[in-house]
């Protein structure tokens, strides 16, 4: 059955980069654009132009660079922004402007001490000033997650009438819960006058641990893009991230939705990312963190010893992962040690395995983890005649 694709936005260069203290240079943007670029993301954003010289002169230098995906330059809804953006992505392949305003009452009367209707005009105007200088024009409602539906649906119908090609839907402080989310989605699908003209996007935070969960709720709910970064890194807890969106649309076969990610080069993009910003990734990190492919427990590892299947959703082959880890520790069973042992030369007898296995155990209570140098002396120290 054919399925239905869902673009891959990646802000890691623009939303992941506002990480307190992890600021890139533009060489070290220009290796992870191009990165990204070979992974298939459909989307780069590059930046936000008009904050300051560097950030201009990265998104123009990633414009040049990027052979493959969109290369999008963020602005606020004002004249200035607009232009400088254009400026910045202008020798782009594919160049996109991402302009947008609040739309929740609290960034309404509190940030723009103003009112619907001229946060309203200032969307279309800020929406059709772009469209002078590119076709490809990405709205963003800002706070749309607090953002009275009503409302939503009336300023993404009126910039959609100005030209808006995509319309991003952030959840920009990470309070909603998937249904609520999904729900605003649905509510937009179903009462936007033109919505067939424009691609709905997820944007979402992570400040309750419900970005992803988000962003998939919004997907099954029909928006066709997501926006997120390389290890789940932005802001505060972070936006959603784009391994675990990328993941989730491959192992759900039944959601029949795809992306054009090379799944093997995820991996290998986390630990780039984790690099170049200094930003180190937990080691429980679904699909790229250290454990994700490591089972510790007696029961697990023999569980996957005999099929790996047992425990293990994905096949870290997939993302980039060589193998998945037997890790040993006071934890682990007689099959984690002979399968560690075989793996260091020793083909382990019954009898042979009791007595190392004994020794393992009072060694293991004082060391965390055994490794193969310990396996070696292990079997030393133990009364059977093996060489390896
Ligand atoms: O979270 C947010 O609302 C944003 C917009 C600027 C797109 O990052
Ligand atoms: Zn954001």
């Amino acid at each position: 059955m054919h399925k239905e694709q869902v673009q891959i936005f990646d802000t890691t260069l623009r939303d992941g980069e506002q990480v307190p203290g992890c600021k890139l240079d533009t060489n070290q943007k220009l290796i992870i654009a191009r990165q990204l670029d070979e992974l298939g993301v459909d989307v780069i954003e590059a930046g936000f132009p008009i904050s300051s010289p560097g950030d201009f002169k990265s998104v123009e230098e990633i414009s040049k660079l990027v052979k493959n995906a969109v290369v999008c330059g963020l602005t606020r809804s004002l004249k200035k922004d607009i232009e400088v953006a254009a400026e910045a992505i202008k020798k782009a392949k594919r160049p996109r402007i991402h302009t947008g305003i609040g739309t929740s009452d609290s960034h309404i009367i509190h940030k723009f001490k103003s009112n619907r209707e001229d946060v309203l005009e200032r969307a279309v105007a800020a929406v059709k000033y772009a469209k002078t200088f590119v076709e490809d024009v990405e709205f963003y409602a800002e706070d749309a997650g607090r953002t009275d539906n009503e409302f939503l649906a009336r300023v993404c119908e009126a910039v959609i009438k100005a030209g808006a090609t995509v319309l991003n839907i952030p959840d920009t402080t990470g309070y909603c819960l998937p249904e609520e989310y999904g729900a605003k989605m649905k509510y937009l699908k179903e009462n936007v006058t033109g919505i067939e003209k424009a691609i709905l996007s997820c944007h979402c935070h992570n400040d309750l641990g419900l970005a992803t969960a988000n962003s998939i709720s919004g997907v099954i709910n029909g928006a066709r893009q997501v926006e997120c970064t390389i290890n789940g890194i932005g802001e505060r807890a972070g936006n959603t991230s784009l391994e675990e969106v990328v993941m989730i649309l491959k192992q759900h076969s039944d959601l029949n939705l795809d992306t054009n990610i090379n799944t093997q080069m995820l991996y290998a993009t986390s630990q780039m990312v984790s690099e170049k910003m200094g930003v180190y990734v937990q080691p429980n990190k679904a699909i790229v963190g250290a454990n994700a492919f490591a089972h510790s427990s007696g029961i697990h590892q023999d569980g996957v010893i005999k099929n790996r299947e047992t425990y293990e959703i994905i096949n870290p082959k997939d993302v980039g992962v060589t193998e998945s880890a037997i890790v040993l520790t006071a934890r682990s069973g007689r099959a984690a040690l002979a399968y560690r042992a075989k793996n260091a030369g020793y083909e382990l007898t019954k009898v042979q395995l009791d007595e190392v296995y004994t020794q393992f155990l009072d060694f293991a209570d004082k060391k965390k983890e055994i490794n193969d140098d310990d396996i070696h002396i292990l079997i030393k120290k133990s009364n059977v005649s093996i060489v390896a």
